[in-house]
């Protein structure tokens, strides 16, 4: 089986271009030219597709800042670059503490350039679109792809076109798809038909696809794996136990499995040292969930989903033959928060001063019930991965915060409040 963890690198075939690249169907096998035609799921079977690499990625090949670090495991040395990548891995001591874990360190991706971890798939993504030598750059989303992919396309000074399920976008993320100018279709649907849409535009040619079920996206994105484990052993001597993370279309649990793979593939990494991938949806919108705990091959479409958490407000997760069994081989599980949870996380986090959108508090609030059910061991080391910024959804933000207090213009009146 190609996606096992065990899988063993492979030479190169004959349609692979010249740095020893090729795409590789993960359920037939077929494989075809990286750049010679545009294409995002197999001729054949219509499978997923994956980015393959005769020469998997070591260690001791990155070099410098940011995803490009890690050229040594991506299709190009660099791309359009803003730049993006090297978060900070925080450390939250009180909520470590409090949750009851040996270690817990905060990923947090909100601190790319537009504010979450899409940028790092759009700068691999735009590379490539340049490469094939399209015209128009399109995807559906809850929010920060189209950002990312209106701040990327506008770097790459190339046209853009987002479709977006009406109202139900956080209002930082519209502010920025619409200030880098791209053109925004508001669906009156949910993200999941504004996905068969595009993909339907890009099939009749309208647009270059840059969701995450494009192939490319996702090498971007194993560079949040690289990162973690990097900093986690320059912190501790050992890599972490376990990573957290939110799921929606289940991009970044396949992205961050292919990254484990890669490093097991060169001899980088022992399987017994691959983090075991954790997954945490709304109770709203769970279809993973549901059948990472089923022990289901397949996951059942969800028609209505409903989250406070927009950005994962989604019931057809496009990636989930390449993030099932990522979770499943790493040891690790999925779980299901209500949205008080997700709120009561957002607020744990902004107590450690970091300031987080709701999708990205659904990682924390996952450990925190796992734990509690004791699923998660109190002597494990931890990350969560927080994946989007505090202002890209501001009334979420205000809803969960504090209140504003009116004062008079005056100090003798500011000090009697304040002694109030
Ligand atoms: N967290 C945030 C903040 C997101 O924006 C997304 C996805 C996810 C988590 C889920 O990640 O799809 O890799 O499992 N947002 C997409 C968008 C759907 O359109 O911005 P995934």
């Amino acid at each position: 089986m190609s996606l096992e963890l065990s899988a063993p690198a492979q030479s190169a075939p004959g349609c692979a271009n010249d740095d020893d690249v090729w795409l590789e169907c993960i359920e037939c096998g077929e494989q075809f030219a990286p750049f010679d035609d545009i294409r995002y799921t197999c001729d054949d079977c219509d499978g997923l597709l994956e980015v393959r690499y005769a020469e998997p990625p070591t260690f001791d090949e990155f070099e410098g800042r940011g995803v490009w670090r890690y050229n040594a495991a991506l299709p190009f040395e660099v791309g359009v670059t803003l730049p993006e990548g090297d978060t900070p891995l925080h450390e939250a001591p009180r909520l470590r503490e409090d949750i009851g874990v040996d270690k817990l360190r905060i990923k947090h991706e909100g601190m790319n350039p537009t504010g979450s971890f899409k940028d790092r798939g759009m700068t691999v993504g735009v590379r490539v679109a340049k490469e094939l030598g399209v015209g128009r750059l399109a995807c559906a989303s809850t929010g920060n792809t189209s950002a990312a992919l209106a701040a990327y396309g506008a770097r790459g000074g190339m046209e853009t076109l987002v479709l977006l399920p009406s109202g139900k976008v956080a209002a930082g993320k519209i502010a920025q798809a619409s200030l880098h100018d791209a053109r925004i279709l508001e669906v009156d649907g949910n993200f999941d038909s504004c996905l068969d849409i595009v993909q339907e535009l890009a099939a009749r040619g309208e647009a270059y696809l840059l969701n995450s079920l494009n192939p490319f996206r996702l090498e971007g994105q194993k560079t949040i794996g690289f990162e973690i484990l990097e900093a986690h052993y320059e912190d501790y001597g050992e890599y972490p136990d376990r990573i957290v993370l939110p799921v929606g279309n289940a991009g970044n649990t396949s992205a961050l499995y292919k990254a484990f793979r890669e490093l097991v593939q060169s001899g980088s990494l022992d399987e017994d040292q691959v983090p075991k991938l954790t997954g945490v949806q709304a109770e709203g919108a769970a279809p993973m969930v549901e059948a990472v705990r089923e022990g289901n091959d397949e996951v059942r479409r969800w028609e209505h989903v409903e989250t406070k958490a927009t950005a994962i407000r989604i019931g057809n997760p496009v990636n989930a033959p390449k993030a099932l069994p990522g979770i499943r081989n790493t040891g690790g599980t999925a779980v299901a928060v209500t949205d008080e949870e997700i709120t009561d996380a957002q607020r744990d986090l902004a107590g450690e001063g970091i300031g987080v959108e709701p999708a990205s508090a659904a990682s924390v609030a996952g450990l925190r019930k796992l734990r509690q059910s004791g699923e998660i061991s109190a002597d494990e080391s931890v990350v969560c991965l927080t994946t989007g910024h505090l202002l890209k959804d501001p009334d979420a933000a205000f809803a969960a915060g504090d209140d504003p207090e009116p004062v008079p213009n005056d100090t003798e009146a500011v000090i009697d409040h304040l002694h109030e």
